[in-house]
């Protein structure tokens, strides 16, 4: 675990943070010391997680923000600024993800899911990146894009095109904003055991066994595993790391297409009587 002042005084806006991975994130920042603003549509969550922060003695605040529009993004970093002071970290965690064949899916269906995950990523990096040029005093982005940004998702299409356009984003951005010590780096999370990803990816018990069975380490992650490299990658500990995706799956994507299950099959049959 990293030392508990490893973000003394850092402040941090996390999106989708009012659940899941976003509060998880919040959490640990605020035990390492940070002060956190959490965003997301869904007031009732925010302000749980503020509490829970509060309880622990941490500062943080709950700005209900659509990513999806600009006003409200440009909102979000006023309010976070005039409450802390500054912002030193953004994570771009929030999401939003269904399963739908592409020919089913509606324009309304696509529009959202790109609109939160690429558009909300670049409003939110775009009006947090000003302020850190402004500031003078670097920052850190941390994106949260899924393996399928490379591979591909059947199934995802919206989310797949997404996550790919925001690795796109945190390569071009951690190049044009070195010169201002802006580190832009991402995270792709395998499975993680949270509420939200289990409703819109593995809504079943089998579908969830189906899933975990495409982990090579055999299991689900929890939200701390992507909580600790989170504050890793904006911590000074990570000062020469930018442009950089860590994936934490358990070794899922690199599972796909190999040839180990037919060679178990060809030779259980060649050892047949
Ligand atoms: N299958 C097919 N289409 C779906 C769908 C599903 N499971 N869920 C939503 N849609 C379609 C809707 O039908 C609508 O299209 P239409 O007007 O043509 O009918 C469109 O998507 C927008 O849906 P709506 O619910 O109005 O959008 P929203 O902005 O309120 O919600 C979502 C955005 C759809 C991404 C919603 O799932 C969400 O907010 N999720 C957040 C949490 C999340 O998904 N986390 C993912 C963790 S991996």
């Amino acid at each position: 675990m990293l030392p508990k002042d490893t973000l003394k005084d850092r402040v941090a806006i996390i999106t989708g943070g009012g659940t899941g991975l976003g509060r998880a994130m919040a959490l640990e920042f605020v035990r390492l010391g940070a002060k956190v603003v959490v965003a997301s549509r869904k007031l009732e969550n925010l302000q749980q997680t503020v509490r829970e922060i509060e309880k622990l003695g941490g500062r943080a605040l709950a700005v209900p923000t659509d990513v999806r529009e600009p006003a409200q993004v440009e909102n979000l970093v006023a309010v976070a600024k005039e409450r802390f002071g500054k912002i030193d970290i953004l994570v771009n965690n929030a999401a939003g993800n269904f399963i739908c064949r592409a020919e089913d899916l509606s324009v309304n269906g696509w529009r959202a899911v790109v609109g939160i995950v690429l558009d909300g990523t670049f409003y939110c990096s775009r009006a947090v990146g000003k302020e850190m040029i402004a500031q003078g005093t670097g920052g850190n982005i941390l994106n949260i894009i899924a393996t399928y940004a490379w591979t591909g998702g059947p199934g995802t299409i919206h989310s797949a095109c997404a996550k790919a356009g925001v690795l796109a984003m945190t390569q071009t951005l951690a190049v044009e904003w070195a010169q201002y010590k802006i580190r832009v780096n991402a995270i792709a999370p395998g499975p993680v055991d949270t509420e939200g990803a289990a409703q819109a990816l593995w809504p079943s018990p089998e579908a969830k066994k189906l899933v975990e069975q495409t982990v090579p380490l055999g299991r689900f992650g929890q939200p701390i595993e992507i909580a600790h490299a989170a504050a890793y990658l904006v911590s000074d500990y990570a000062s020469f790391i930018t442009g950089a995706t860590l994936v934490i799956d358990g070794g899922q994507w690199l599972g796909h297409g190999h040839y180990l299950g037919t060679l178990e099959r060809f030779t259980s049959e060649r050892s047949r009587p």
